[in-house]
């Protein structure tokens, strides 16, 4: 019986970070064995923001295939390519954008929010749901691993492969978000860890900047001094520790609570835990920055076997369509 397909993607932002790890990689590491697995790095996308800033892609695309694998993504078991390798995901977007309307795209709420916020007002940017679901349907998958922020994109998608299937053949599965469950990764300074807040841990970091970083972290406000009683409930320190730290998490709450416990012996702690936790990803992650060759053929390999199913895919869009002029 064929296997059900699952497709994921990221923007090339270079190097992952344990928001990433926590919140995308692990599970996508999980799917791989049962699914039929697609994980796109979608370079077209970065540039509806960075179209001016191009020279970095090639990089960054490299820092986040690297990742990746030292996650333990298999380029075996899951097809991991870079989205402008398959030319199909263009073909059919072009296709979409002729029978989706354009409201259907302005009402999309991340439209409005970033054109504002970031100043964003192209074609492309518009159209960046529609490229989104033609990533998805072009390999008719049945799942997307997400998180919640990308929902609506993923109801646009169902309703373009319903409008599809309605005109023409059906083509299209209606695809579903699988949405990852996980507790929100803190950054540094408490807030979620992102990228563009500056506070984040790096998979790339090594044990010492883990340590440096996790130094400057915030911890519970009411706890100034060693002996003050604190609160682990509301301390970013301590949602590390849950994900970190797995034996005597409960004694560093009870003694951080009765003020035993100090921030600076704690977070030496949570770092011996990250760092422990994060040592077979980094070595291999060094094995593979030495080795480049191993990576970009795992992403020649990946968008080679992602262009079969991409091209199944559009001869039957091209059929179902009447558009093949062969004879
Ligand atoms: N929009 C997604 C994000 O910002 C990235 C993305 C592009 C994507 N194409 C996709 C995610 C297809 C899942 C499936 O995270």
């Amino acid at each position: 019986m064929a296997r059900e397909v699952v497709l994921s993607g990221m923007q090339p932002t270079g190097k992952l970070h344990l928001g990433n790890y926590e919140g995308a990689l692990k599970n996508w590491v999980s799917l791989q064995d049962d699914y039929d697995m697609y994980c796109c790095i979608v370079d077209w996308h970065a540039l509806t923001s960075m179209f001016n800033e191009t020279e970095q892609m090639k990089a960054s695309i490299f820092e986040m295939a690297v990742d990746y694998l030292a996650s333990g993504l298999d380029g075996e078991k899951c097809a991991i390519f870079v989205q402008s390798q398959v030319k199909e995901h263009a073909e059919l977007y072009l296709l979409f954008s002729m029978i989706i309307p354009i409201p259907w795209l302005e009402r999309v709420p991340s439209y409005k929010e970033k054109s504002k916020s970031l100043g964003l007002d192209s074609y492309g940017f518009l159209g960046y749901p529609l490229l989104q679901a033609a990533d998805i349907l072009i390999y008719r998958a049945n799942y997307v691993p997400v998180g919640k922020d990308q929902v609506a994109h993923i109801e646009l998608t169902r309703e373009v492969a319903r409008r599809f299937n309605g005109f023409y053949q059906e083509v299209f599965p209606e695809p579903q978000a699988k949405l990852t469950k996980f507790a929100e990764v803190p950054g540094t300074d408490g807030r979620k860890m992102s990228k563009s807040y500056e506070n984040i841990i790096s998979l790339a970091d090594t044990p010492e900047e883990t340590a440096a970083k996790l130094k400057t972290m915030f911890t519970d406000p009411e706890k100034l001094r060693m002996g003050d009683p604190g609160h682990p409930e509301i301390c970013p320190v301590y949602a590390l520790h849950k994900i970190y730290t797995g034996e005597g998490l409960e004694k560093i709450a009870e003694t951080c609570r009765s003020g035993e416990l100090g921030c600076v012996a704690d977070k030496k702690h949570l770092t011996e835990s990250i760092n422990d936790a994060l040592a077979p990803v980094r070595s291999m992650r060094a094995e593979l920055v030495g080795h480049p060759d191993v990576v970009w053929d795992v992403l020649n390999d990946g968008a080679k076997r992602a262009r079969d199913r991409a091209q199944e895919t559009m001869d039957m869009v091209r059929s179902a369509m009447g558009l093949t002029y062969d004879s």
